[in-house]
C-alpha cells in the first residue's frame, strides 16, 4: 500500500480514575470495529493517567479518527509526536491493540514524555513489546 500514514500521540486521561479501566475498555470496543472498517490498525497503551497511541492506515482514515479523538471530552493535553508517510504497518494483524492499564510502562512513558518530546523510535517500541508482551499470556 503506497498511501500508509501513521500518527503518534500522547495524552492525558481525564476520566475519574475510579472507573478509567472501564471506560478505556468501551472506547477500546467501539474503536476495533470502526478501525476495520477504515482499514487502520494500531495500539493503544494506557498508563492508568496518560494515553500514548499509535494509528496507522491511508491517510483520509487516519485523519478522520484523528479528528475524532481530538475532539473527546476524556482526555486533553494532547500531543502529536509523530505524525506522516509510512513504509509499513507495524500492527498489522491489531485493529487496535490494548492490554489494560499497566503501571508497569508508566514509569516508562513518564520517562520518555519528560525527556522532551521524547525518543519516537523508542516510543513506538515500547508499544510494540508491550503488545507482543500481552499477547504471549493469551
Ligand atoms: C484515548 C482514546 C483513544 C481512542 N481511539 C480511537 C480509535 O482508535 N478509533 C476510533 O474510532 N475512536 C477512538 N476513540 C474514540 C473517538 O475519540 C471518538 O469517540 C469517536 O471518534 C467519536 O465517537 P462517537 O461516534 O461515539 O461520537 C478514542 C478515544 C480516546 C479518548
Amino acid at each position: 500500500m503506497n498511501d500508509l500514514h501513521g500518527w503518534l500521540y500522547a495524552s492525558e486521561c481525564i476520566l475519574p480514575q475510579a472507573w478509567a479501566a472501564k471506560a478505556v475498555e468501551d472506547i477500546v470496543a467501539k474503536s476495533v470495529p470502526r478501525n476495520a472498517s477504515a482499514g487502520v490498525t494500531g495500539a493503544l497503551l494506557f498508563t492508568g493517567a496518560r494515553f500514548v497511541q499509535f494509528l496507522e492506515g491511508p491517510g483520509a482514515s487516519v485523519d478522520t479518527i484523528r479528528r475524532g479523538i481530538l475532539a473527546d471530552q476524556r482526555h486533553d493535553r494532547i500531543v502529536t509526536l509523530q505524525a506522516g508517510p509510512r513504509i509499513e504497518r507495524i500492527f498489522r494483524q491489531w485493529s487496535l491493540a490494548y492490554a489494560g492499564p499497566s503501571l508497569f510502562v508508566a514509569d516508562r512513558v513518564d520517562a520518555l514524555l519528560d525527556a522532551g518530546l521524547g525518543d519516537i523510535a523508542e516510543m513506538i517500541m515500547l508499544l510494540e513489546e508491550f503488545v507482543i508482551e500481552q499477547a504471549g499470556k493469551r
